[in-house]
């Protein structure tokens, strides 16, 4: 157990002095917590905030991937549904549901999967999820094990609203909930916020962790009993998407490769999404606003977009390699938001515009570290329909269109 002036002496190595200053004013349980958080905090991160220091951000030579097009799918139909059936079928496949982010975008104060994205009636949007998954499990008659990631933020609420509303019919038997690690806040002085006299500013670590928080919650030993070679990982807020889609699963089987990425073409060469393609010959994504507009408007001989092909968070790893690659780092990303706080007179304020930065790994890093992922293209309007904001693009507008497109009452 962390000391008092352990914690000094940590806090005084990252100029951070200020987290102790209403020590003498709290309850002894107040102090003890405060002191566990400080102990828990990993306190490198911030090392990340000198631009100097923080080169896991250097990117290499990047050259366009090829996708396995919606026509090569069409064409090879048969083969894919069945070797990708078969796999589920023997209980290799298992499901893990990113949803511990915090939503802020879209503004709702619950855990996004509550989201209800019904007009008419309640579907919420773990439903539309559950209902998706289901349609695989019914076709293939076996259960495919769902692995929930929450935070500590939102775990109870995820766990209580997935009970009360049985599973949407989901065996529970087959799910299961692992919590995320936490990062600290700080302002744009990399000072770290507190939330109150005792509580340390934290947020989700982003969601690069999924696969070490798993490893952590015991849940990797599990996996290996059960046989599982291959792990589908998605995102909470696309309604529309397949998961452990079969036709995906054979097809990145087929091919060989370690890894798999759902990709769609891009509606515009300047759309705002990360683009699956190789950097140092290796698989990696490319941020929009990391490509040059040579990059952007770079065209293949068949008048095609070179980089064409944009990811949608839904991957195919291996558990072998994902055992292979665990502990190696990811690079920390260091994202601007809007942090609540308690301010120098001790009162709590949610701030208008961001007021300081959150520190995050991605999933998306993880492709990287593989030596070949498969962009598996799909049909836009039938599988991509993210929530992200409430109104616009990526909103619940947008979903609800694409819902009704795809002949899903609501
Ligand atoms: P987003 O990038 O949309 O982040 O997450 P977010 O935190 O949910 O939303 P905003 O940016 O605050 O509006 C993409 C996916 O990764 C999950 C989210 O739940 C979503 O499924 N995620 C994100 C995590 O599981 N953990 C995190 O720390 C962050």
């Amino acid at each position: 157990m962390l000391t008092y002036n352990d914690a000094e002496k940590i806090l005084a190595e990252y100029g951070q002095e200020h987290i102790l200053k209403h020590f003498g004013e709290l309850t002894e349980t107040e102090q003890r917590s405060l002191l566990d958080q400080i102990e828990n905090i990993d306190f490198s991160l911030l090392d990340n905030l000198d631009k100097e220091k923080n080169s896991n951000l250097k990117r290499g030579v990047f050259k366009p991937l090829d996708a396995v097009t919606t026509e090569d799918i069409a064409s090879n139909r048969e083969d894919y549904l069945k070797v990708g059936l078969d796999a589920i079928k023997n209980g290799k496949t298992a499901a893990v549901l990113l949803a511990g982010g915090q939503g802020t975008r879209l503004g709702f104060d619950k855990p996004k999967g509550m989201f209800n994205v019904g007009v008419d009636r309640e579907l919420y949007i773990f439903e539309c999820l559950i209902n998706n998954l289901k349609k695989v499990t019914d076709m293939a008659g076996t259960m495919v094990p769902l692995y929930i990631m929450t935070s500590e933020i939102n775990n109870r609420d995820t766990v209580d609203f997935l009970e009360e509303h049985d599973y949407f019919g989901y065996d529970k038997e087959f799910v299961r909930f692992f919590i995320q690690d936490m990062a600290p806040a700080v302002d744009f002085n990399g000072k770290i916020y507190m939330e109150s006299k005792s509580k340390i500013c934290s947020s989700p670590n982003g969601n690069g962790g999924w696969f070490s928080s798993l490893v952590r919650a015991g849940l990797l030993d599990e996996i290996k009993e059960k046989g599982v070679e291959w792990i589908n990982v998605f995102a909470v807020d696309n309604v529309l998407q397949q998961i452990a889609d079969p036709m995906f699963i054979g097809a990145v089987i087929r091919s060989g490769c370690e890894s798999g990425g759902k990709v769609v073409s891009k509606a515009a060469p300047e759309e705002k999404v990360g683009v699956l393609c190789l950097e140092d010959d290796k698989p990696s994504i490319v941020e929009y606003y990391e490509m040059t507009p040579d990059m952007i408007n770079l065209r293949k001989e068949n008048g095609q977009l070179a980089y064409k092909y944009g990811v949608i968070l839904n991957y195919l790893f291996s558990v072998e390699k994902l055992m292979n690659i665990y502990g190696n780092d990811l690079p920390v990303h260091i994202v601007e938001k809007k942090i609540p706080h308690m301010d120098e007179n001790g009162r709590f304020v949610t701030p208008e515009k961001p007021n300081g930065h959150k520190f995050e790994t991605l999933v998306l890093d993880m492709v990287h570290q593989h030596d070949s992922c498969l962009p598996y293209e799909v049909v836009r309007n039938k599988e991509f329909a993210p929530i992200k904001n409430a109104k616009g693009v990526d909103s619940v507008e947008s979903a609800r269109e694409l819902l009704k497109e795809n002949g899903i009452e609501l």
